[in-house]
C-alpha cells in the first residue's frame, strides 16, 4: 500500500480518502512541491481532484461527536474547526484581489481554481460548524461565534492579511504588493498554518473511525492545499528571481512569528504531538524559503526570529 499511496491520495475519490495512510497525507504536499509544478499542471491536477462538500457524510460523526468524544478532545476539535471556519472564509475573501493581480494568463486560470477550492472549503466548514458544533446556521452569525473562539494571535494575523490585501486592492496592477500578499497568504497562512493544522486533525483522528466524515474532509482539504502551497512557491520563486526577495521576506518576517505562536497556542499542553506540530511549522518555513530561492543566511535569520518568542527546549 505505501509504495503506491502517493498515487492513491492524488487519485482517490472522496469515499476512499479516509483509507489513505496518515503518513502519506503528512508528506504529500512536500512531494508535490518538490516537483515544482507550473500553474498549468496545477490546473490539470485540480480538474482531476474534484470532490463535493455537500457529499461528505456527517450524520454518524455528529452522533459520535455528541456521545463518544471525551470532553477535552471535543474542545480541541471544536477550536480547530472554528479556526478553519474563519480561515477558509477570510481566504475566500482575500483571494479576489490576488486573482485580479495575477501577472500571467496561466496564473489567472490557476487562481480561479483556488477560489473554487476555498469556496468549497468554506461551505464544508459552515456545515461542520452547524452540524457538528451546533453553531448558528446563518453564516453571518456563525462567523461571529467562531471569531470569538479563535485566539488573539490568530485575530492579529487575520487583521494583517486584511491590511496587506487591502493595499493590493487599492493598487491592482502592483506586482510588488501582489507578491507580498501571495507570500503572506500562500506561504505563511497556507504553508505554515493551514497545512499543519489540517494534518494535525487528520493525525489526531487516525484511530477514530466514527469521525470518518471529518477526517475525509481534512484529507481532501490537505490535498487541495498541496496545490495552493505549490502555486505560492512557484509565484514567489519567480518574484525572487526578478529581484523582489526583500519585499517578500519583509512580510514573511513580520507574519511568521505570529504563525509559530498560533501553532504554540494550538498545542494545549507540552505533548510530543504539540512539539511535532511546532517543528513541522518551523521546518516548513525553512523549506519553503529555500524552495523560493532565499539565501541560507536570510533564511536562518527569518526562521530564528520566527521561533524566538516561543522556542522550545526540544527544538
Ligand atoms: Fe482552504
Ligand atoms: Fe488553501
Amino acid at each position: 500500500m505505501s509504495r503506491w499511496s502517493t498515487l492513491l491520495i492524488d487519485h482517490a475519490s472522496l469515499g476512499l480518502l479516509p483509507k489513505v495512510p496518515t503518513a502519506e497525507v503528512m508528506r504529500h504536499a512536500e512531494l508535490v512541491a518538490e516537483a515544482k509544478p507550473k500553474p498549468k499542471q496545477l490546473y490539470e491536477r485540480w480538474e482531476s481532484q474534484q470532490w463535493s462538500a455537500e457529499a461528505v457524510e456527517l450524520e454518524r460523526d455528529r452522533r459520535a461527536f455528541d456521545r463518544l468524544l471525551p470532553s477535552d478532545a471535543k474542545e480541541s476539535l471544536s477550536e480547530s474547526i472554528a479556526t478553519f471556519i474563519i480561515g477558509e472564509y477570510t481566504g475566500l475573501d482575500l483571494l479576489a484581489p490576488i486573482l485580479t493581480g495575477a501577472p500571467e494568463e496561466q496564473d489567472h486560470l490557476y487562481l480561479g481554481t483556488q477560489i473554487a477550492d476555498e469556496t468549497r472549503h468554506t461551505r464544508l466548514m459552515l456545515r461542520l460548524g452547524e452540524e457538528l458544533l451546533g453553531l448558528d446556521r446563518d453564516p453571518k452569525m456563525m462567523l461571529a461565534q467562531a471569531w470569538a473562539l479563535v485566539t488573539p494571535t490568530h485575530r492579529t494575523l487575520s487583521v494583517l492579511e486584511t491590511e496587506v490585501v487591502r493595499e493590493l486592492l487599492n493598487h491592482p496592477g502592483d506586482y510588488r504588493r501582489w507578491l507580498r500578499a501571495v507570500a503572506l497568504f500562500h506561504l505563511v497562512t497556507e504553508g505554515m498554518l493551514a497545512l499543519v493544522g489540517q494534518r494535525a486533525i487528520v493525525n489526531a483522528l487516525r484511530d477514530a473511525p466514527f469521525l470518518e466524515g471529518v477526517r475525509s474532509s481534512f484529507v481532501a482539504m490537505c490535498r487541495d492545499e498541496s496545490r495552493h502551497v505549490s502555486y505560492g512557491l512557484h509565484a514567489l520563486r519567480i518574484g525572487v528571481q526578478e529581484g523582489y526577495a526583500d519585499d517578500i521576506c519583509e512580510i514573511i518576517e513580520q507574519a511568521a512569528p505570529l504563525a509559530m505562536q498560533i501553532g504554540d497556542e494550538g498545542a494545549t499542553d507540552d505533548t510530543e504531538e504539540g512539539r511535532t506540530l511546532w517543528r513541522m511549522s518551523r521546518d516548513s518555513l525553512r523549506r519553503q524559503l529555500r524552495l523560493i530561492g532565499v539565501d541560507d543566511m536570510l533564511t536562518q535569520h527569518i526562521v530564528q526570529r520566527a521561533i524566538t518568542p516561543s522556542a522550545r527546549d526540544q527544538s
